[in-house]
């Protein structure tokens, strides 16, 4: 019998791949076999001895201490690509709300009724408050071309947008593949320059850490929308919050907000919900729980 211990609430549909026979499945059990996390933080974990696996349900392990569980032995999984599709809607979300105000527009709405004022009679005011570029003709640069940067540049196009792609690991296959669909630039700076708009779909790493900082800004456009999907640390927060008083940025929209980023004027904070939605949590949930089954019971390795 191996124990599983859930750290987060983790989709039911994931773990029914965990026969009840073999496997006990609780956020109570002690000495687990194995981990089955979303986002909960553990870098401080107390490994147990009986510890072979950690399972995370999502694509980003930052969470999760990789090189304790290396010197330990135990093995951390993770789930590329099953929220692909979930991030990727968000991101065109994320597209529009860097760019109409719709936002501000809901709260003010929303501000209106708990005054007591007829909202009906106010929309014509908020209308002329409210008001943001169109995406359709500017130029959007993605950092980033993987499973989500990719789909996102599709999207982009489709919606009349320039694309300006940058992925350093992009293999020449890919990048030829991709040229009909973006600029492929091999220059950061090239993004920064020319694009309107910049989402960046990029893991977290020594090297992309506060990679959008001050100097980063500088070279933007003025004016500038920003979108951030893929993780908080890959901005520099408070080279972010300057940029965004000097006007140089004029609209970030992330799903990494802290208080100090939320306090500020045309910021658009999301909490987190990249991959919220019950596909998505069912895919990660159960490649997550296939893949923690599969190498405690057979040793069989995928995707760690
Ligand atoms: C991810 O890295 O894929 C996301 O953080 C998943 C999540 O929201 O749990």
């Amino acid at each position: 019998m191996f124990r599983i211990k859930t750290l987060n609430q983790i989709s039911p549909t994931g773990l029914s791949v965990l026969d009840a026979s073999r496997f006990t499945v609780s956020d109570g059990v002690e000495n687990e076999d194995g981990v089955l996390v979303r986002s909960a933080d553990m870098q401080e974990y107390v490994f147990p001895p009986a510890l072979r696996a950690i399972a995370r349900a999502g694509a980003g392990t930052n969470n999760i201490p990789v090189d304790r569980c290396s010197e330990s032995g135990i093995v951390v999984f993770n789930t590329p690509g099953a929220n692909a599709n979930a991030v990727k809607e968000l991101a065109v979300c994320a597209l529009m709300l860097a760019s109409r105000d719709v936002v501000g527009g809901v709260e003010w709405v929303k501000a209106q009724a708990r005054a007591g004022e007829d909202v009906a009679k106010v929309v014509e005011k908020g209308k002329r408050q409210f008001v943001g570029p169109e995406i359709s003709g500017k130029n959007l640069g993605v950092i980033g071309l993987g499973a989500i940067g990719v789909q996102v540049a599709n999207i982009a196009t489709k919606l009349g947008m320039t694309v300006y792609g940058y992925d350093p690991f992009l293999s020449v296959d890919a990048a030829l593949s991709l040229s009909r669909l973006v600029h492929h630039v091999t220059d950061l700076t090239a993004i920064y320059k020319n694009c309107d708009y910049i989402t960046i779909h990029v893991p977290q790493t020594a090297d992309t850490k506060g990679m959008l900082n001050a100097a980063a800004f500088d070279q933007m456009k003025t004016g500038v929308r920003v979108i951030n999907l893929a993780r908080g640390g890959l901005v520099a927060d408070e080279d972010m919050i300057a940029a965004l008083k000097s006007g140089k940025v004029a609209r970030y929209v992330t799903d990494f907000p802290d208080n100090a980023l939320t306090l500020v004027k045309n910021v658009v904070p999301i909490p987190h919900l990249g991959a919220s939605s019950p596909e998505s949590e069912e895919n990660c949930a159960l490649m997550a729980a296939q893949q923690l089954r599969d190498y405690l019971e057979t040793g069989n390795i995928r995707n760690s």
